[in-house]
């Protein structure tokens, strides 16, 4: 195994939202608040109102309308509004754009630049102090309600880029039910961005590292068995519950504790969000199993894990290893069939090759020491493959 750290200091809450405890865990930093939140949903759910309620008396600057794929002008309003109200302590209520984009705000505040240099260069926020950053989960995907990281997205330069700030989270609330209302295309897209962080992390070339291989097919089967259930039933509590717990579980640093990790999907996927501004989880979904494919056949050393996948997360039983690797692909394919979107790029509105060369060229840079490392070439194949079923 590789040497590791781990220094996660996040206060986690599980369990039914308490309007005293959010307002304990705010204030607890000061008065002056930035709430950031997202679209319409929190206030169709009811949780806008109770948010205010909780924060009566306390000063409250908002900064709405966060967008999915979060883009960088909405840091730069943040760190405007932060700077201009000396505020103390940020409040984010939403999904994973809102979240990250409060993280990216809580460095700016103290950061005399652009935004954008944050996310560029990592360093620099460390060297910032971020305020502290309270939150509110609304879907169960990303898992930055408990990691550093915050993915932000210039439409101007087409950069989809992931920043790395100084701190987790200090309090993230997690309360199932407030998922009950996030919707099945919603819903589906996180459940692949979790079983693809879960994935990222177990296809490794670390021989040993059976505890965290292990921890990862556990959870694996756990977004696999609960995903068709909160699909079919919205309000399924345990449904929603173990999404959210493996959501985060799956992202905080654990999962990829001793390992090396290639995240090579997310590496092609960030490419088609920052050209097509499409859904994370969706274009992961289109993607994952073309690379599972690519990787196998590239790669014949790495039957041996697939074959560990296929037994442990799909209970696979074939007598030949090629077989069974081969059937382990062809289980994760049609579950991710099953979760409803379109599985191909042009069914997800990218119709042509156009952009391929300089999407494949940047995420190429990238992925040298990946699991089977991939250059230009190698990606531009994967995303030909996505284009057709
Ligand atoms: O904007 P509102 O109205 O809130 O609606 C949102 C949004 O339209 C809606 N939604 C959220 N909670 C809801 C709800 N609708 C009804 N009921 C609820 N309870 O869902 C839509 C998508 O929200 P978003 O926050 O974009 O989704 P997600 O949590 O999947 O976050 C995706 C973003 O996170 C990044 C992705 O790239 C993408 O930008 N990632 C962040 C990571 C991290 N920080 O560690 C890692 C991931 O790999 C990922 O890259
Ligand atoms: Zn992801």
């Amino acid at each position: 195994m590789q040497a590791f750290r781990l220094n996660n200091q996040t206060d986690l809450r599980f369990g039914p939202l308490k309007e005293a405890d959010l307002r304990a865990a705010v204030s607890q930093f000061g008065d002056r608040v930035l709430f950031v939140y997202g679209g319409h949903s929190i206030k169709a759910s009811g949780l806008y109102d109770r948010v205010i309620e909780a924060l009566s008396g306390l000063n409250v600057t908002e900064l709405p309308g966060i967008a999915p794929n979060p883009k960088i002008d909405s840091v730069r309003t943040g760190q405007t509004l932060a700077k201009a109200n000396a505020v103390q302590v940020i409040l984010a209520v939403g999904g994973g754009s809102v979240i990250d984009a409060a993280k990216v705000i809580g460095e700016a505040a103290n950061y005399a630049g652009d935004p954008w240099d944050l996310v560029l260069d990592s360093k620099l926020g460390l060297s910032t102090k971020q305020l502290p950053i309270v939150d509110v989960v609304t879907l169960a995907a990303t898992g930055t309600e408990m990691n550093i990281n915050a993915v932000i997205s210039n439409p101007e330069t087409k950069q989809k880029l992931g920043a790395r700030c100084s701190r987790t989270p200090a309090v993230s609330f997690m309360d199932p039910s407030l998922t009950f209302t996030v919707p099945a295309r919603q819903t589906a897209a996180g459940s692949m961005d979790i079983f693809s962080h879960l994935c990222e992390q177990y296809f490794d070339r670390e021989p040993d590292n059976d505890a965290t291989k292990g921890m990862i097919e556990g959870l694996m089967r756990s977004v696999i068995k609960w995903t068709p259930v909160a699909l079919k039933q919205p309000d399924s509590l345990p449904a929603r519950q173990n999404l959210m717990w493996t959501a985060t579980a799956a992202l905080n640093g654990e999962m990829g504790a001793g390992n090396r990790n290639g995240w090579s999907c997310h590496a092609m996927e960030h490419q088609l969000s920052a050209y097509y501004d499409i859904t994370h989880g969706v274009g992961l979904g289109i993607l994952t199993p073309r690379w599972m494919h690519y990787v196998l056949t590239t790669d014949p050393t790495t039957t041996a894990l697939f074959v560990r996948f296929g037994r442990n997360v799909w209970h696979l039983t074939d007598a030949d290893d090629a077989d069974l690797a081969g059937h382990a692909i062809a289980k994760t394919l049609s579950w991710i069939t099953s979760l409803g979107f379109g599985m191909t790029l042009p069914a997800v509105g990218i119709p042509d090759e156009r952009n391929f060369a300089p999407m494949a060229q940047a995420a190429g840079k990238r992925l040298g020491n990946a699991y089977l490392p991939l250059d230009a070439a190698a990606v531009t194949a994967i995303y030909r493959a996505s284009m057709t079923p």
